[in-house]
């Protein structure tokens, strides 16, 4: 009733879970949906949240990130890190009470696309904690003295929050040191962010993430706890995101996520997403499915950070050939399967490895 968003959105998060128990999966998506909606109403109100500013562009230094409607994929272990640290951060009050309470702090660091932001608010989504998202790179100021100031203004602003801090891109404050030819105003900025986390009461939880952990300050690197290096997926989490963005999880497309996630080694979870939205896309706007070799192309061409997006091209003879070898090699399959795949007389596929120097 005093138009509280961040307790508003809590409770609304409860709601939304109870409706979802209770299978009223509807009930669920409608609460979700209105909670998406970066309050609206209640802005409408009059009730707004002052976030601190660079006081020289007056951009906002500190972003409220939205709980994920997406699943996150994770391999076992990142899993399990995740799993303890969320159990530490949902008893806090109780580790306080018994003296053994500590800053809360998880650094996830892996290559781009990788999940970190994801993984990041999925977390604050489990602990139905509003998550608060700092960019460091735009709280590095061009005015000499700003930079501390913004990062001071940042952590004042999270210690009165129950939420979950998100420094992303950490690796910005190492850049400094390129970008100004300066030591010293590096040196400030490190002991500014150091003093902040120090700073924080325990009841905030702090999240990083870097693509470059190596450039990290070890002074910053040891104000976290629990790390995670999010790799890229291994073969049971590829077969999952196939499942999930391309087929949505329809079970009759069993045999198509296994060769798919065997042949896509090496690619990232957003390179994996954005593949099969372009699928998806093609499926809807042509009113019929790309067919599946044209989708084994893509996945092979695309490159982590680079992928190549499906279309409905016919394929040459060296494609043909580089699929049924990537068919062979890489998931294992038998010649009379890969003439099916491919839509082609066993013949066919079997000159196609034999080409290739590959026909046992
Ligand atoms: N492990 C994963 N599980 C589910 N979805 C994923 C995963 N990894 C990536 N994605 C998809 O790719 C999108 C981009 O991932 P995200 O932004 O979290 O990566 P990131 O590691 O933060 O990358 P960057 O280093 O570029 O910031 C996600 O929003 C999600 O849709
Ligand atoms: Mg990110």
């Amino acid at each position: 009733m005093s138009a509280d968003y961040t307790r508003v959105r809590r409770v609304g998060g409860v709601l939304a879970r109870m409706s979802a128990e209770a299978r009223d999966d509807e009930g669920a998506r409608a609460i979700q949906a209105v909670l998406r909606k970066r309050g609206v109403p209640l802005q409408a109100s009059g009730f707004a949240e002052a976030l601190p500013r660079d006081a020289t562009s007056r951009l906002p230094l500190v972003e409220e990130g939205q709980w994920p409607a997406t699943p996150a994929f994770l391999t076992e272990e990142v899993g399990r890190t995740t799993s303890r640290f969320i159990e530490d951060a949902k008893n806090i009050a109780l580790l306080a009470e018994k003296g053994v309470s500590a800053r809360l702090g998880m650094l996830l660091h892996g290559a781009p696309g990788t999940g970190k932001s994801l993984l990041a608010s999925y977390v604050a989504a489990l602990l139905e904690r509003p998550i608060y998202v700092v960019r460091l790179d735009s709280m590095i100021s061009s005015r000499l003295g700003e930079t501390a100031k913004n990062v001071r203004g940042v952590f004042e602003f999270m210690a009165s929050r129950e939420g979950v801090l998100f420094l992303d891109e950490m690796d910005a404050i190492a850049k400094v040191r390129d970008d100004k030819h300066e030591l010293g105003e590096l040196k400030r900025v490190v002991n500014t962010v150091l003093q902040g986390l120090d700073s924080l009461p325990d009841s905030v939880v702090v999240i990083g993430a870097t693509n470059h952990p190596h450039l990290l300050d070890p002074a910053i690197w040891r104000r976290f706890p629990y790390k995670a290096e999010l790799p890229l997926p291994d073969l049971s989490v590829r077969s999952a995101m196939w499942r999930h963005f391309l087929y949505a999880n329809d079970d009759a497309r069993e045999k198509d996520v296994a060769v798919l996630a065997r042949i896509s080694e090496g690619l990232s979870g957003a390179d994996v997403e954005n593949i099969s939205l372009a699928a998806r896309r093609r499926e809807i706007l042509d009113g019929d499915a790309l067919p599946f070799p044209q989708l084994l192309l893509s996945a092979l061409a695309s490159r982590a950070g680079n992928p190549s997006l499906p279309d409905r091209r016919d394929l040459s003879a060296p494609e043909r050939q580089k699929i049924a070898v990537a068919l062979h090699k890489k998931a294992n399959i038998k010649v009379s399967e890969i003439g099916r795949i491919m839509g082609v007389s066993r013949q066919m596929a079997h000159r196609y490895l034999k080409e290739d120097g590959n026909a046992e």
